[in-house]
């Protein structure tokens, strides 16, 4: 995997085998705010004291980091469960090597091979290692408030854009639950609708299209 920096400084990774990088090359901090964080609405879930969010295909974790620095900035009170689900260890061991600007990240190197859970005060964060099509069953009913999407893109992976999945989604969701991805194809819209989900567009940063947001009700 070869290092890259992307055009608002902060690095990431080219993953050649699969011929995408970890975020976009616009900005992957900028991406972790404006197509995660900022459309999710953090800043004002954290003011209901307690957030739940799964960070699925969390490679770094930058998505949730930021949506983490984002909470606690607003209310340093506020309880923040973070899920993720990611398949690759050697993603998860590339912590070590980056220094994004978030607050938070700096605890996310307490994630280690061999620890893939810890507790920062009131922040608890967990990676389940394996196919997010077999972790998602071990995940609650109605448990989240805010889902990360950030497969690697539906031309290279359509099999991480499933109705399936997206049904998966709903099922863990609560029903004021808004997940949120960087890619408006129509293969994930369609099956978003397929599982039940009702999607709108999502801030249009750096790359050519909007992201797309989902939820349970119109
Ligand atoms: C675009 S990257 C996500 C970047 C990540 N959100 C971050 O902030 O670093 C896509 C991720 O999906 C993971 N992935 C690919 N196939 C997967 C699968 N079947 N189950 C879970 N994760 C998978 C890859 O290893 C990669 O880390």
């Amino acid at each position: 995997m070869k290092k890259v920096l992307t055009a608002d400084k902060s690095e990431t990774f080219l993953n050649e085998e699969v011929g995408e990088s970890y975020h976009s090359y616009t900005g992957a901090v900028e991406e972790a705010m404006k197509k995660y964080a900022e459309p999710t609405k953090i800043k004002e879930l954290a003011k209901s004291g307690h957030i739940r969010i799964l960070d699925c295909f969390f490679g770094m974790g930058y998505n949730s980091a930021m949506a983490v620095s984002v909470a606690l900035e607003e209310n340093p009170n506020c309880k923040v469960e973070v899920v993720g689900l990611e398949l690759d260890a050697a993603i998860v061991s590339k912590i070590q090597e980056v220094n994004p600007e978030i607050a938070f990240f700096k605890h996310y190197k307490k994630l280690t091979n061999e620890n893939l859970s810890f507790v920062e005060g009131n922040v608890s964060v967990k990676v389940l290692l394996g196919d997010v099509r077999e972790t998602t069953k071990k995940l609650d009913d109605e448990h989240f408030d805010v889902v990360f999407w950030d497969p690697f893109s539906p031309k290279t992976m359509p099999e991480m854009w499933s109705e399936d999945l997206f049904k998966e989604m709903f099922r863990v969701m609560k029903s004021s639950g808004v997940l949120a991805t960087y890619s408006c194809a129509r293969l994930g819209r369609e099956n978003m609708s397929k599982a039940g989900l009702f999607y709108d567009d999502g801030p249009k940063v750096g790359r050519r299209g909007p992201g797309t947001l989902a939820f349970k009700w119109e």
